[in-house]
């Protein structure tokens, strides 16, 4: 069986479905052998963030790969510190994965003045620094302010917590309408929290002979949105990698809609300025 494997977004710019997310993955030698590893299990998208600490392991994973640069996919992130200076973030970005562009960046949360930083983020897409822009963690009212401080370049792309217990339909449907693509994060449920033995979904996975994981990740690929599974372990990483060999009925995708529950484990976004300095994590530099 083939299946669509990348999704075109407002720009023509195309996006494999399948990326593979890099949050909590070491910096270091021990992180770049993760990477190469997903490289060569055949995964051409990397999402990584300045916050993760690990962009130079990801560039080096890069350049062992052997994988030419444009049949990689490489998304960033714009941290806090970097709001008032989006062109700054980007460049240092740039220099630790040792690229001369990505191919999206994304401001990671609506942190104080996002729109002033988003406008800023036009300016660098407009020059060729990254082949398409976005946000993570925005809701519907994130985006429509930015269009009234007078964004003229539609976000490819919203990156938000989304997987069968929080579902975020109506962004989703929201996201589609303005034509932006929907990124899934913590896909399978989240680092601590995967879904992975609900019976509903493990039921489904024996039908078709795969794992929970891979039916988790087909719902979302299946629906348009794009998955970025995380995980530090070989046979897992192979395992989340084939996920467009079977096809789930529409009894499936209503079973898996049934468990939506509307349950987000990441951090309220409206009150991401309101959280203590002393809660974010302490940027470092890798070797
Ligand atoms: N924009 C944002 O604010 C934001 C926030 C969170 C995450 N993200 C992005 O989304 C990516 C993924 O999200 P996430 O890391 O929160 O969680 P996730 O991908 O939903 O889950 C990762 C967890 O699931 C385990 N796992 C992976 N594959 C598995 C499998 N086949 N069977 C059973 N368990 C499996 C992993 O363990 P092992 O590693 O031990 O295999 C890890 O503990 C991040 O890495 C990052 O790139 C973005």
């Amino acid at each position: 069986m083939e299946s669509k494997t990348t999704i075109e977004l407002n720009n023509n710019v195309s996006i494999p479905l399948l990326g593979f997310g890099v949050w909590r993955v070491p910096s270091g030698e021990e992180g770049r052998s993760i990477i190469r590893t997903a490289i060569e299990y055949g995964y051409r998208h990397i999402d990584t963030a300045r916050v993760y600490c690990n962009e130079k392991a990801v560039g080096r994973a890069i350049k062992d790969s052997g994988v030419k640069r444009e049949e990689l996919f490489v998304t960033t992130k714009l941290w806090r510190d970097d709001f008032s200076d989006p062109r700054r973030g980007l460049m240092q970005s740039l220099e630790r994965l040792g690229l001369d562009y990505v191919d999206l960046f994304l401001l990671h949360w609506p942190f104080t003045d996002y729109q002033k930083a988003y406008i800023e983020l036009e300016k660098l897409y407009k020059e060729g620094y990254t082949r398409a822009i976005g946000v993570s963690n925005f809701k519907e009212h994130h985006i429509e302010s930015l269009f009234k401080a007078g964004a003229t370049v539609v976000p490819q792309i919203n990156q938000v917590e989304c997987h069968p217990e929080n579902q975020e339909t109506e962004l989703l449907s929201y996201c589609r309408k303005q034509g932006i693509v929907l990124e899934a994060y913590s896909p399978l449920g989240g680092q601590g929290f995967t879904l992975v033995n609900d019976p509903r979904i493990m039921a489904i996975a024996s039908y078709y002979k795969v794992s929970a994981a891979q039916v988790i990740l087909r719902f979302n690929v299946q629906r348009g949105v794009v998955v970025l599974p995380k995980s530090c372990t070989k046979e897992r990483i192979k395992q989340n990698s084939d996920i467009f060999s079977f096809e789930l009925t529409n009894d499936d995708m209503s079973t898996l809609h049934s468990i939506n529950a509307n349950k987000r484990r990441a951090f309220d976004s409206d009150k991401i300025n309101d959280r203590p300095e002393s809660s974010f994590p302490v940027l470092t530099d890798e070797e």
